[in-house]
């Protein structure tokens, strides 16, 4: 082995310890639960979320949807957020919802006729079927269900969660 070959074969050997000795060092002052992300995924395929993705965007569902977090800048609508709505409703109940011609019957509104919810029955069924597949595959994560979940217990009644005989170990 030549002196240069035996140069560069010790700085990455260098390289590889120093940044696995970091590595492990980041995740012993990190530990996981302390920054546990961002809790909505989505269990579609590439193809059903590209597509979906484009009707979406034609449709201007974002206009008064949040999803994935952002809601386009035109105007804000307080409608309810897509973010994790596959683990409240499922394909079939999405699929009838955007074939209704009344989504209301399904769905009371309290807002202003222009804010509600419109009917998507005019467009193709494939079009549906996609919405309603995609939409049922944008899910939330248990621990932030629990956390929303708690946090309104506390709005509602003014005290902790483990009061209410939540936790059957206590
Ligand atoms: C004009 C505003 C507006 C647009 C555009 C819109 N929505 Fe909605 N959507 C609402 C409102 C408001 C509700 C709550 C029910 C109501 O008030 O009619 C709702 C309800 C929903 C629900 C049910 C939420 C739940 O809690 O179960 C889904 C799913 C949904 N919309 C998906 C979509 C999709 C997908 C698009 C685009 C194809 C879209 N929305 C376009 C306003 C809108």
């Amino acid at each position: 082995m030549r002196r240069g070959e035996k140069g560069i074969l010790l700085l990455t050997a260098a390289l590889v310890l120093f940044f696995g000795a970091r590595n492990v060092i980041h995740l012993e002052h990190h530990p996981v639960s302390q920054d546990p992300g961002i809790p909505f995924y989505s269990t579609a395929s590439h193809e059903v979320a590209r597509k979906a993705t484009d009707i979406i965007r034609e449709q201007g569902c974002r206009n008064c949807h949040t999803l994935w977090a952002t809601q386009s800048m035109v105007q804000f609508v307080p409608s309810p957020p897509l973010d994790g709505i596959g683990s409240l409703r499922n394909e079939a109940w999405l699929y009838k919802y955007f074939s209704a011609k009344d989504p209301q019957q399904m769905l009371p509104s309290r807002m202003k006729p222009k804010y509600r919810m419109p009917s998507y029955a005019d467009l193709p069924e494939n079009d549906r079927r996609l919405l309603a597949s995609y939409m049922a595959s944008l899910k939330v994560k248990d621990w932030y269900l629990k956390k929303v979940r708690e946090v309104e217990y506390e709005k509602l009644t003014g005290h902790p969660m483990v009061d209410a005989g939540m936790h059957p170990s206590r």
